[in-house]
């Protein structure tokens, strides 16, 4: 390169000129930023073949360093930019790579999230809530251990009555005033007196109930009501059969003819069960209906007068009337499930034949 002899030939250009190709080939070929690093070591470093020579250049004669001094900074000038110039290439690719790795499409659809069904308890509970709810019934609720007095004697049903037998009913052994609620009736006196006499009240109360039963395909020993009450004046058991038309055309089908039939309950008077055309023949009289045609659904009833007055109402200036259903039994005869125990097992594969819900719990079929 430069002599030491102070003079800059031919042979050390061509020198010069052939560790710079040398230089810029290594760069072009360097895979990563330490090869990059290496060339300019080699170069550039103490010991470096281009520092070597600039520090040469100060042994030159004056005459001659300018021109030397010139050709080895544009050199030292062409490898720099060729090392920078690699190593911002270096970089881009390394970059490329890792935003390939760790590639996320943002557009890409989401997993699918298994947003699970409602229970048919549920669904008919809440199209029974949503049936009344137009019909001006709001939702009300009461505890599942009630106390006896409400259960039975506010409900007219007096302390010898078969209800209150050890076999129909649980008793909380630690507390002898309480019994798990036999059915959602309670309500009725609790709503009442909530209400504090205002009128109309109407409210439906569901909700968990129990009975000492033996659990089989048509009983269970926890299971689940809808209590009816409306109180105001002049209510009839025409009323009472409109609202229970309605309600029955609206969960099974429009054609659905209503009956009511003479019966008994404690707590009204007069008292009636409420017969709908079976669901399974449509009336033409079939196994499910024993040939009749019909099928009972709820029991109902003008409002007792002392459930009245003991609500706070006076029994001569109103009336009321009252339904209470079993959600497990209107559910079997609306999805024609044979076996109550289906609807308590758990059992997801059952759940499957109903639709799934969405995020916010609506049904999305
Ligand atoms: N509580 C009754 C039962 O569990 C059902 C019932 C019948 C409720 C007549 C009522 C009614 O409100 O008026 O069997």
């Amino acid at each position: 390169m430069v002599g030491r002899d102070g003079g800059a030939d031919v042979d050390d250009v061509n020198r010069l000129d052939s560790l710079l190709d040398d230089a810029l080939r290594e760069t072009a070929a360097a895979g990563d930023t330490g090869a990059v690093e290496a060339v300019r070591l080699a170069a550039l470093g103490r010991k470096g073949w281009l520092t070597g020579a600039l520090r040469d250049l100060a042994g030159l004669p004056a005459t001659q360093r300018p021109v030397a001094g010139r050709r080895l900074h544009a050199v030292r000038e062409r490898l720099e930019a060729a090392l920078t110039e690699r190593e911002a290439q270096l970089s881009a690719l390394a970059m490329a790579a890792r935003l390939l790795a760790e590639r996320i499409d943002v557009t890409l659809p989401a997993e699918p999230v298994s947003a699970g069904r409602l229970h048919p308890l549920t669904r008919v509970r809440r199209e029974i809530e949503d049936l009344f709810g137009r019909m001006g019934y709001s939702v009300a609720s009461g505890p599942e251990i009630e106390t006896q007095s409400l259960n039975f004697e506010r409900l007219n049903i007096p302390a010898d009555h078969p209800a209150r037998d050890m076999q129909d009913s649980f008793f909380p052994a630690l507390a002898p005033a309480y019994v798990l609620r036999t059915h959602t009736s309670p309500v009725q006196v609790r709503a009442m007196e909530t209400a504090a006499g205002r009128l109309p009240l109407r409210v439906i109360a569901p909700g968990r109930t129990f009975r000492r039963e033996t659990d089989d395909a048509t009983h269970a020993s926890v299971f689940h009501q809808v209590e009816g009450l409306c109180v105001d004046e002049g209510l009839s058991m025409a009323d009472l059969k409109g609202t229970l038309a309605l309600f029955a055309r609206g969960l099974f089908g429009p054609d659905t003819e209503v009956r009511l039939r003479p019966s008994y309950f404690p707590f009204t008077e007069p008292s009636a069960e409420l017969d709908i055309t079976c669901v399974a023949c449509g009336g033409d009289g079939c196994r499910l209906c024993k040939e009749t045609g019909f099928i009972e659904i709820l029991g109902a009833g003008m409002v007792h007068p002392r459930v009245l007055a003991t609500g706070g109402y006076d029994p001569e200036r109103v009336s009321g009337f009252a339904f209470g259903m079993g959600i497990e039994r209107v559910a079997l005869l609306r999805y024609g499930i044979a076996d109550v125990r289906l609807l308590q097992a758990g059992d997801l594969s059952f759940l499957e034949a109903f639709p799934t819900v969405d995020r916010e719990g609506v049904e999305t079929a």
